[in-house]
């Protein structure tokens, strides 16, 4: 199963690709965590990659699709993968097609109203393991996961995230109307719970 998860910022893709990763045991691959990865490690990428999603622009197109193809080529992508915020503008869902036609498109439905909500509630671990209104940590502060530190992410301003939802609307959409095009675009609710969302989710 080839998988893209859709939907604005802060909208739930990484909580829904996570339990879909659990569920169907396909890897879960976030361009924006990979790109913070990269960013904590130091690289060239990083750094690049850094001055974009500090302004929440999209990152170059040949960034992006160079950390694609290296995630890609990985073993555990042979029997499918689930993107959680890839292809975000038409020229990245058509390098998509080129190097793996994607079987099914969940768009997570969410209005921008909520976004900021659950947006400043929003802390994660180095590792990316995040927490929020439905996903409270034990200990305060702490990653249930790894125990490290949580801390809030840098684009999670009102500004930054402003402009976020304006870039989804303005280049991630086409990117929904090419897929429904095909055919292959489910539209879920994101609001509710992230239990309720999940199980609207039908593959
Ligand atoms: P990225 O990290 O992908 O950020 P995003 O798209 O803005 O999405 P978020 O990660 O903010 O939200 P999410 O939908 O994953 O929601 P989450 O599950 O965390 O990208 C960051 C940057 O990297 C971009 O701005 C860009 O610069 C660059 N980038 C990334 N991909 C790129 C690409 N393809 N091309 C170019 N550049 C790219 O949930 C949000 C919060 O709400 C959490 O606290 C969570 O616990 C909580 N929550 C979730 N579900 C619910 C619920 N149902 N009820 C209550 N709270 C909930
Ligand atoms: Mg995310």
């Amino acid at each position: 199963m080839k998988l893209v998860l859709l939907g604005p910022p802060a909208s739930g893709k990484g909580t829904q690709a996570e339990r879909l990763s659990k569920a169907l045991r396909l890897p879960q691959i976030s361009v924006g965590e990979l790109l913070r990865e990269e960013y904590h490690k130091g690289t060239k990428e990083g750094k690049a990659a850094e001055k974009y999603f500090d302004k929440g622009k999209l990152a170059p197109h040949a960034l992006v699709m160079k950390i694609v193809k290296k995630r890609l080529a990985k073993k555990d992508c042979k029997k499918g993968f689930i993107f959680d915020g890839f292809p975000r503008e038409l020229p990245q869902a058509r390098a998509l097609m080129k190097l793996a036609r994607p079987d099914r498109v969940v768009y997570i439905k969410v209005p921008d109203s909520l976004l900021v909500k659950r947006m400043v509630s929003r802390t994660q671990c180095p590792k990316g393991h995040t927490y929020g209104i439905g996903h409270k940590p034990k200990k305060r502060g702490v990653c249930d996961v790894d125990g490290q530190k949580l801390s809030h992410r840098h684009d999670d301003t009102p500004d930054i995230m402003g402009h976020r939802v304006k870039i989804f609307h303005q280049k991630t959409e086409p990117v929904l109307r090419f897929f429904k095009k095909m055919g292959i675009v489910q539209t879920v609710s994101g609001t509710g719970t992230p239990d309720q969302i999940f199980k609207r989710i039908k593959l």
